[in-house]
């Protein structure tokens, strides 16, 4: 909770519905094709303009914003910092962070090293072809004019502008997935907890590409609330998948201890912060729900039929996991597994989910009904809805549904103490946060001009 906190209203985006198609696209690091390294797009005719083009459909400095702007290109030199140095030492990797795959796989683009081209080079961080594809295929083609974006796809360009497709992208490395992950080893040894909003996050990214007229007209629709709400369901679905592979989710005796509330373990005895939010008793574990808070929150808005089924499922899923009576003896994993299919249908549901002003209000008032419950009892639950009400809030500010310049103003006052609550994670006040949410009842309600 740093930068990404600075999110505020001024945020651009679009907000009609996608004509996306189900896909499934392979994600850069497991493509078949070859990388042929990120030096192939920085000429100065190509995408390493100092400004952008005009009359240009694309940006054409999109490596030079890279390259001076955005923390991917630095990914790989973290490694080589007294931080990475003292990771890697206390996890005993002999050959250091830089050339340790735990590190890697995340910190540059590392494709097996027959699918690395001469000019690849580790060395770059996350580059291009890290997110848009190992290029050997439609690195010629994508050049020549009339070439369509389907056309490249079908070359093995990683389909990005795609929701479901982005979300799975970033979480990859920013949640983790099944190719990669931060566990609590790594943590331990002193690697940041990893927190994420994708919404939030695409737009702290240095802006090399601009969602216009143009862009739109190319690859579709581009709505941001969708965006976020795909990405609290993916997160959600990684980590129920994380916890029911016995090769992720064990981890000797215990669980994988990441995939829970950190501050349920670590603060100090004394403090006696137990409450009764999950319906599960004091002294046990729980996992970290704060993307399943926001996704029930989205679900009672978008399918009021199906919340109070879901809600049940995600309550069996604690109770089950804290070994509750009121379980039955349920088996967590199976419950795991369970949940996650139902939220693999959601994200079919949202991926044509129109998020009108009137639905992204009834999402910010569930989540401040989840806040009179205490729901924002843990950290990690508290920063998601931080980050949600800011998305929501610039979506809605956008389309003039927030009262004008006035009611910007007040939102944006309230945003910035609510910002103050979260400040020092280690220090951090339920209560405050909950009150500063609460206050945000007036500041959504329909106005009316
Ligand atoms: C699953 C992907 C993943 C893996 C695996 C991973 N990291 Fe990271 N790491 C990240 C992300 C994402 C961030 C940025 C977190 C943020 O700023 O939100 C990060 C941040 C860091 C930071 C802090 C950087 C800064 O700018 O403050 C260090 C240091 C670091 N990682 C080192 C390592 C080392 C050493 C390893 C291997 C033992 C490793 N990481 C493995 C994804 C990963
Ligand atoms: C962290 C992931 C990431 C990295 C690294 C990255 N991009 Fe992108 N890029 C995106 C996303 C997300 C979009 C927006 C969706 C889209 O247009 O497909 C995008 C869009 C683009 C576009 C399309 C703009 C348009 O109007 O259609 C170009 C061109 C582009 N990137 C080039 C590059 C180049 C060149 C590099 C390396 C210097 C690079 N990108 C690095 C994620 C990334
Ligand atoms: C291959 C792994 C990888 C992928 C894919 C990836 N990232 Fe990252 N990202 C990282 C790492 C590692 C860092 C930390 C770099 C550092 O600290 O220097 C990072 C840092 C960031 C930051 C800076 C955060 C901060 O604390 O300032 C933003 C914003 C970001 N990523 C957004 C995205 C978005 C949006 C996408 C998807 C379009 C994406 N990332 C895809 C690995 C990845
Ligand atoms: C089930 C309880 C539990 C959970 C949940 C948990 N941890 Fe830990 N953590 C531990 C234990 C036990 C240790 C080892 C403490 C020791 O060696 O003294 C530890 C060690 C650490 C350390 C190293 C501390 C040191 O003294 O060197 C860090 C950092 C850490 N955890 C971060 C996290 C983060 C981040 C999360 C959440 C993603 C998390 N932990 C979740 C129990 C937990």
């Amino acid at each position: 909770m740093k930068r990404m906190l600075s999110a505020c209203l001024m945020l651009a985006c679009g907000l009609v519905l996608a004509a996306s198609s189900p896909s499934t696209a392979v994600l850069p690091n497991a493509s078949p094709h070859q990388s042929v390294g990120t030096v192939n797009c920085a000429s100065s005719t190509c995408h390493g303009a100092v400004a952008p083009w005009t009359g240009s459909t694309v940006q054409q400095n999109e490596y030079t914003t890279w390259s001076r702007l955005d923390k991917h290109a630095k990914a790989y030199a973290v490694l080589l910092n007294a931080q990475s140095r003292s990771i890697a030492a206390k996890l005993g990797l002999k050959q250091g962070a830089e050339n340790a795959p735990e590190c890697l796989d995340c910190h540059s683009h590392n494709p097996p090293p027959a699918l690395r081209g001469e000019r690849h080079m580790l060395s770059d961080g996350v580059g291009c072809e890290a997110c848009h594809g190992p290029a050997d295929k439609w690195i010629r083609s994508h050049t020549v004019p009339g070439t369509t974006h389907a056309e490249n796809v079908a070359n093995g360009m990683y389909p990005t502008e795609k929701p479901v497709e982005q979300a799975k992208l970033c979480l990859s490395c920013h949640v983790g997935d099944n190719s990669r992950f931060v566990s609590h080893r790594i943590m331990g040894a002193g690697h940041p907890r990893l927190s994420f909003e994708l919404d939030t996050f695409a737009q702290l990214a240095p802006a090399h590409y601009k969602i216009d007229d143009d862009w739109h007209k190319r690859k579709g629709d581009y709505d941001s609330v969708r965006l976020w709400a795909i990405g609290q369901a993916l997160a959600s679905k990684n980590q129920l998948d994380a916890l029911a592979d016995p090769k992720r989710g064990r981890d000797g005796l215990f669980p994988e201890l990441a995939l829970f509330d950190c501050h349920a373990c670590h603060h100090p005895m004394s403090e006696k912060k137990w409450t009764p939010r999950l319906g599960v008793g004091p002294g046990r574990m729980r996992l970290n729900d704060s993307n399943l808070l926001m996704l029930r929150a989205i679900v009672r808005a978008t399918d009021p039929n199906g919340a109070n089924a879901f809600s049940d499922q995600v309550t069996q899923l604690h109770q089950a996991v804290a070994g509750n009576a009121a379980a039955h003896g349920a088996d967590p994993l199976a419950l795991a597994s369970s949940l996650s299919a139902t939220i693999q249908r959601y994200i079919g549901k949202l991926e044509q989910q129109r998020f009108t002003p009137a639905l992204q209000r009834a999402v910010l008032a569930g989540l401040i009904d989840e806040a009179k419950r205490q729901q924002f009892s843990d950290y990690a639950g508290a920063e998601q809805a931080y980050m949600a009400i800011s998305s929501l809030s610039s979506s809605l500010a956008k389309q003039g549904a927030l009262g004008g310049a006035a009611g910007v103003a007040d939102m944006n006052r309230k945003l910035a103490a609510l910002r103050v609550t979260l400040a020092n994670e280690e220090a951090f006040k339920p209560d405050l946060f909950a009150k500063g949410l609460q206050g945000l009842s007036r500041t959504i309600t329909p106005q009316v001009n």
